[in-house]
């Protein structure tokens, strides 16, 4: 796992976009993972922008995202499908066929979740997987004490991610309380992770993600056994790290070392 401090928002969203980015131009039908929240949105905005001015082209990409609230349809303005549509997938050029997000109003779960699974592993597996952290450590709806080899399934969602995204929402109780969620097991097998967090609210999670015992508790924890994770935070968010000067250290003395 690598951690990356940058100093803003704005910085740890273009380079997390970057890091995408390099992954489309050197395969152009790669497979993303893709996340919603508040976190990636200036990720969404970079690659939109180097889409339009600089032509990064989605024409052959797949994508599937990580999750989707149960009993709201696509059209909902708090739905996982909306706010892909809105934030990212109009403004590139992702053919519609390709694109995959969980339904949150199927009849039949338990079949759906083993579907979308055998989709990803049908188009090849998640070459790039963007994530977000909740603020009780979580990665897509794995909330904590969430098996760490999960796959695709319903999830009933912590009252701590209900009160979180209650901000979305006119009341409390119009949040749902399931979520169709990809599993950390579904999550571990992307041959690249980048994990995305800013602000002074994500600064336990993600010390415990990083520096703490890997536990179901904190189901961000699992990434540890991941090859290749980047953590890209903002310095809020690096509050809490013990090895913090270690971090930066590395990225310090990075540019000038030998290429693994
Ligand atoms: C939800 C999503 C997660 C996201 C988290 C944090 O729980 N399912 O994927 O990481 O919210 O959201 P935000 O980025 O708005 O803090």
């Amino acid at each position: 796992m690598e951690v990356i401090i940058k100093p803003d928002y704005d910085a740890m969203s273009v380079a997390a976009a970057q890091q995408i980015a390099d992954v489309l131009n050197r395969k152009p039908n790669a497979v993303l993972g893709l996340a919603t929240g508040s976190t990636p949105l200036g990720v969404y905005k970079e690659l939109a922008r180097m889409h339009r001015v600089e032509g990064l082209d989605f024409s052959r990409c797949t994508s599937f995202n990580l999750d989707e609230y149960v009993g709201l349809p696509a059209s909902h303005d708090q739905s996982y499908h909306y706010f892909m549509r809105e934030n990212f997938f109009k403004h590139v050029n992702i053919p519609a066929q390709n694109i995959h997000v969980p339904s949150g109003t199927t009849s039949n779960f338990p079949a759906f979740c083993q579907w979308y699974e055998e989709r990803i592993e049908a188009c090849g597996g998640i070459d790039i997987q963007l994530l977000g952290i909740g603020s009780d450590g979580h990665i897509a709806f794995n909330e904590p004490t969430s098996s760490l080899s999960s796959r695709t399934r319903l999830k009933t969602l912590a009252k701590q991610t209900i009160d979180d995204n209650a901000r979305f929402f006119e009341k409390s109780e119009d949040v749902p309380i399931y979520a169709i969620t990809m599993g950390v097991g579904t999550i571990l097998e992307a041959d690249e992770i980048v994990l995305l967090a800013n602000g002074a609210g994500k600064a336990d999670a993600v010390a415990q993600a990083v520096e703490g015992p890997v536990t179901s508790m904190i189901t961000a924890s699992a990434l540890q056994m991941h090859p290749y994770t980047k953590f890209y935070i903002d310095g809020d968010a690096a509050a809490n790290l013990k090895m913090r000067e270690y971090y930066e250290w590395i990225s310090m003395k990075k540019p000038g070392a030998p290429r693994a």
